[in-house]
Parts: structure tokens; C-alpha cells; sequence
């Protein structure tokens, strides 16, 4: 059987992966260091798959930790999800973003080198692309970003392409994320953000459980269906499944890559309320306030690339992810 290790494993996106890769008859190992993560998240992906996952809790930039790893399993094929994520945050402490999110990406990089492991899948952001570029995101357009999370994954995405160049071996894609919402149907695992979510769907969540008193949408004057931002907004667990589809890809193909992964579709602010509270029968009040600085009108993905590449394509719609997003928050309440 496949093994695949994931880094950053216990955090949203890669416990939704792992579920997804387990079901698919892979085997995974996971590293996280849990400072954005739970253990228990493991004991959840564990009851979601029946199956035990080898847990190793430490640093990405940990080589001692790697080679451990390295050594004790068969790993043929990496996921790397470990990063640190929060935009307004990398702001206030750059050389903590830079140094997280690019020294993790060399250690792993040199250690898979050394171990003769030449897969890797990389979690990237739809943030790379330039902002003045059109709504509709594809693979070749110009890149720049507005912050230094922005930059980590533009940095991150350039030193694996120089990898490749150098290593023949190394196969890799750099999967450019839409905006990732929803949870597992188990309601087991979800996004649980620390403090006041930066993001729209974990913080309608918050509302319409009565945590939060008002939804504050930044600004109706975007050239715009209505005026508010537009974004793709793909269920984690459409997303979860790109990683299987790119893990088989890998295993196929050479070359080195960056994937579009979104739905196609654009959805508004206003639209998205108005969404979770038709799915969910619940009130969501909202106020209209100034636009959020850095924030464009609109961006969603080109996902001809994944189409025709990995065969990949969302199925999940709108109502879905409104849905589980709601069930996951009322999870957590009751917990
Ligand atoms: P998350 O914070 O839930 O998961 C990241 C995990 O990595 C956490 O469990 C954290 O504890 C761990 N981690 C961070 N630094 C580490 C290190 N040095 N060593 C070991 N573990 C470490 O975030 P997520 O939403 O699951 O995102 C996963 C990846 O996808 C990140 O790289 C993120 O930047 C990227 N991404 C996320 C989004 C989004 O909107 N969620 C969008 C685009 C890209
Ligand atoms: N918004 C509000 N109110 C809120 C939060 C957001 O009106 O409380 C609006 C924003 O102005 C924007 C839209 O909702 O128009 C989406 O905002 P998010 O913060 O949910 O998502 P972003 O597209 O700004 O950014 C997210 C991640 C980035 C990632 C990017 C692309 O935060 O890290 O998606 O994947 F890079």
C-alpha cells in the first residue's frame, strides 16, 4: 500500500485529506506540531476511517524529526500542508511567516531528497495571482501578492520549481486553493479558528449559533452582482479529494506544476448569507461597513488544468457547504 505522509496533518484541510486518502486505500502518516491543531483531530480521523495513523507530533523544520520519520516509514509520497495561514498576522510578524512557512518547505525538501522520496504535493493559494488580473484565475497569468503570507506560497512555489529543475526525479505540485469552507459529514472534523475568524463562512457560523451578534460585510461597492466581494468557495471535502486525484497523478507523470483547485464559480457575500440562511433555515444579520483593506471584487478559478490533468472536478454545491459548515458549529457548541 501507497504511504503518504502529511505534514500539517491535523489541521483542517489535511484531516479532511487524510480521510479522503484512506478511503482511497492509502496509508498516512502524519507530522503537525499543533500550533494551529489539536490532537484529538487525530483520534477523529481515526473513527471517521477505522484505521490507525501513525501520529508524530514536532516541527517541519525539525531534521532530526524528518529523518525519524524517513526512517521508520516506507513514505512514497508527500503532502505538505504545514504552514501558518493568517494573512492580517503575517503582517505583524513577517520573519515568523517567512521563517515557518520557507523553512519548513527546505527541510522537507532536503530530507525527501535524501530519502529518495520524489512526490510531493504542496499546498499553495489562489493568493499568488496579481491582483489586477481578471476575476477568472488561470495557471500561466502574472503573480504578486499584497502580504507576506502571499509571499511564503509565491516563495514556497518558486523554490520547489527550482528543486525540480535541479532533481529530475522530483515530481511536484503546487495546488493553488480557492477558499476552502464546510466540514465532514461525521461532523468529527471541521475548522475551529482561534479568537475572531479572519473568514466570512467561519464567522457567519458564529452568528447564526448566536455567538457572534452580526455578520460586518466590507463594503457594497465592488463592481460586483450586488456589490460585495466575490469569491470560490469550494467544500474542503471537493478539496480533500484533489489531493487524491494529484497523489495519482504523481504517480504517473513527471514534471513539476501548479493546479488551479476551485469550483469555476463565483458566489457574493450577500449571496452567501443569504445561502446559509435558505440551507439552514436560520437568520444571519449582517451590516454593511468599509471595504477591507487588500480585499479585490472578485476572484474565482479557471479549473480547466485539474479538469483535463488530475480528472478532478467539484461536485459539492453552495446549499452543501452552507450545511455542514452550520452542523460542524453546532458540533462545536456542544462539545
Ligand atoms: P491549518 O492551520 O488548519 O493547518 C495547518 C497545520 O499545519 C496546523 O495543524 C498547524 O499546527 C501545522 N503547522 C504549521 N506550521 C508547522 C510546522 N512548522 N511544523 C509542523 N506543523 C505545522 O490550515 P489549513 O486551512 O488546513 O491550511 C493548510 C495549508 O493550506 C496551509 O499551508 C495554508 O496556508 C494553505 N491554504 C489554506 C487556505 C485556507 O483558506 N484554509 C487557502 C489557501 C491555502
Ligand atoms: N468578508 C466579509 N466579512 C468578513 C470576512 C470576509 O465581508 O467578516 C468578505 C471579504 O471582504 C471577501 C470575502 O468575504 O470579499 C471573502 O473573504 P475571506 O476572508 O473569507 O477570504 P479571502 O478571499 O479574503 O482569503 C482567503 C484566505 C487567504 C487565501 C485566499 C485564497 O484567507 O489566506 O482565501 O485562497 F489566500
Amino acid at each position: 500500500m501507497c504511504k503518504i505522509l502529511l505534514t500539517g496533518g491535523a489541521g483542517f484541510i489535511g484531516s479532511h485529506t487524510a480521510v479522503s486518502l484512506s478511503a482511497n486505500g492509502y496509508e498516512v502518516v502524519i507530522l503537525d506540531n499543533l500550533v494551529n491543531s489539536r490532537a484529538d483531530v487525530i483520534d477523529n480521523i481515526e473513527k471517521i476511517t477505522g484505521v490507525e495513523i501513525p501520529f508524530y507530533i514536532g516541527d517541519c523544520r525539525d531534521e532530526k524529526l524528518l529523518e525519524k520519520i524517513f526512517t521508520e516509514n516506507e513514505i512514497d509520497t508527500v503532502i505538505h500542508f504545514a504552514g501558518l495561514k493568517a494573512v492580517g498576522e503575517s503582517c505583524e510578524k513577517p520573519l515568523e511567516y517567512y521563517g515557518n512557512n520557507l523553512d519548513a518547505t527546505i527541510s522537507l525538501l532536503k530530507m525527501m531528497l535524501k530519502h529518495n522520496v520524489y512526490k510531493l504535493v504542496f499546498s499553495s493559494s489562489a493568493t499568488v495571482y496579481d491582483a489586477d488580473n481578471p476575476s477568472e484565475r488561470v495557471e500561466g497569468m502574472r503573480l504578486g501578492c499584497t502580504n507576506p503570507y502571499g509571499w511564503t506560497k509565491y516563495m514556497c512555489e518558486q523554490i520547489i520549481r527550482d528543486t525540480c529543475r535541479a532533481n529530475k526525479q522530483l515530481r511536484a505540485i503546487s495546488l493553488r486553493y480557492f477558499n476552502p469552507v464546510g466540514a465532514h459529514k461525521s461532523y468529527l472534523i471541521g475548522e475551529n479558528p482561534k479568537g475572531i475568524p479572519n473568514n466570512l463562512v467561519p464567522y457567519i457560523q458564529q452568528v447564526a449559533i448566536g455567538q457572534r451578534e452580526y455578520v460586518h460585510v466590507y463594503g457594497d461597492d465592488y463592481n460586483t452582482v450586488d456589490g460585495t466581494g466575490v469569491r470560490d468557495y469550494i467544500h474542503v471535502c471537493d478539496l480533500a479529494d484533489a489531493h487524491v486525484a494529484a497523489a495519482k497523478y504523481l504517480a504517473e507523470h513527471e514534471g513539476c506544476m501548479e493546479i488551479n483547485i476551485g469550483t469555476g464559480k463565483g458566489t457574493s457575500v450577500l449571496e452567501m448569507i443569504h445561502s446559509f440562511e435558505k440551507a439552514n433555515n436560520v437568520k444571519i444579520p449582517y451590516r454593511i461597513e468599509a471595504r477591507r483593506a487588500g480585499d479585490v471584487d472578485s476572484v474565482y478559478a479557471n479549473t480547466q488544468k485539474a479538469y483535463e490533468l488530475l480528472h478532478w472536478k467539484a461536485h459539492l454545491t453552495i446549499e452543501d457547504m452552507c450545511r455542514d459548515a452550520y452542523n460542524w458549529q453546532c458540533h462545536l457548541q456542544k462539545q
